[in-house]
């Protein structure tokens, strides 16, 4: 196992998770089940993998969820320790929230929301060959368009942070993962929201402090809205996204304890079939998240969406691109596509929606 001694890890769980309603109703988003544990397991299995122990978390949105079920971490290895804000600070403010606690000289700040395949060794050892004030995670994407973009000269220095432009000057992104020399971390106002993409990391450059880029082209993806979310945890239940917390081996479905699928039904493309969850006779679930105790009718058809805890899903109904919050219903015979959301407990009764051209 790599060992990467000197450093402590940050985790920004605090975020609200909109884009995630109704999902995050009821847990925060590093909470959400996917591919068979909360989000934010396999983050702290990557963390642990590169030799990291020292973990905080700082919270504000639900924040006692987190320690209820990591607790003080050393069942995975690490030792956690949490910072609750009482209003959220966004992200640079929580960073700042936490310095109290940090111990090393060299800090590594990860969005609770990613998964990524970057190299945790390689980000750290940039940050120290450059003697960097601090480190961002830069990651090449195919539509730079969609994000703010970050410049970098030939040594990798950062040149500047640009809003989201029509044709970005560059590919890279900022990847929600930087290494912060812990002078750096104090020297960010106390006690008032502040974002690190608006405000410090432009305010250093001003500055003329040292901001260096690692820049990479692993795999990366952002789960913040439902479509991502779906793909990501596909991605861990297949092997596409790294992840050493995955309950099982990679393969095109993973099936929980008590999960009761029909053997007539059909569950692929990365499914993770929740606990106590049913598929009926000849239901297929492909691309999904089915939450535990979820129930999926005789011959309905689930892609690419979301089932919350004890949703239920009518016979022959059709659902992609979909997410129902828990214990929501839809009734047989409908057909809801993409971006519909139900909300928790909410029911819809049989044939009450139908989009196709062919109702
Ligand atoms: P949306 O509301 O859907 O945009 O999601 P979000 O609230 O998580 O915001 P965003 O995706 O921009 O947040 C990026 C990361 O920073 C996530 O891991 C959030 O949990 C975290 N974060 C955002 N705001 C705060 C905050 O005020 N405090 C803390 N501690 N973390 C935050």
């Amino acid at each position: 196992m790599e060992f990467t001694p000197g450093i402590d890890a940050v985790v920004l769980v605090g975020g609200k998770g909109t884009r995630l309603r109704p999902l995050t109703l009821s847990a925060p988003k590093p909470m959400l089940p996917t591919a068979g544990v909360p989000f934010l397991s396999h983050l702290l299995s990557r963390i642990r993998a590169a030799g990291i122990t020292h973990v905080v978390l700082g919270t504000s949105y639900r924040a006692e969820v987190f320690e209820e079920y990591f607790g003080d971490g050393s069942a995975l290895g690490l030792e956690l320790e949490y910072v609750v804000e009482a209003e959220p600070l966004d992200t640079a403010g929580a960073i700042r929230n936490v310095a109290d606690r940090l111990r090393a000289e060299d800090v590594v700040v990860f969005n609770g929301d990613i998964l990524s395949g970057a190299d945790l060794g390689k980000l750290i050892g940039t940050h120290r060959n450059a003697d960097a004030d601090v480190t961002l995670h830069l990651q090449r994407v195919a539509d730079p368009s969609r994000f703010g973009s970050v410049p970098t000269d030939a040594s990798g220095r950062v040149l500047e942070f640009l809003e989201k432009t029509p044709n970005p000057p560059t590919d890279q992104i900022n990847a929600g993962c930087y290494v912060f020399r812990r002078s750096v971390i104090e020297s960010i106002p106390h006690g008032r929201p502040v974002s690190v993409e608006r405000e410090t990391f432009p305010g250093l450059l001003e500055a003329g402090a040292y901001v260096q880029g690692f820049v990479d082209s692993s795999y990366w993806l952002d789960v913040g809205t439902p479509e991502a979310f779906v793909r990501g945890s596909a991605d861990l239940v297949r092997g596409i996204a790294p992840t050493s917390a995955l309950p099982g081996s990679p393969g095109e479905s993973l099936l929980l304890d008590g999960a009761d699928v029909h053997e007539s039904a059909t569950v692929d493309t990365g499914t993770t079939v929740g606990e106590r969850a049913v598929l009926g006779e000849g239901a297929r679930v492909a691309g999904s998240v089915v939450f535990d105790d979820a129930v999926v009718e005789a011959g309905a058809v689930v892609e690419n969406s979301v089932l919350g805890k004890g949703a239920r899903v009518g016979a022959r109904t059709v659902l992609r691109g979909v997410v129902l919050g828990d214990g929501a219903s839809v009734g047989a015979d409908c057909e809801l596509l993409e971006g519909a959301r139900v909300w928790p407990g909410i029911a819809l009764p049989d044939g009450a929606v139908r989009f196709s051209s062919d109702a």
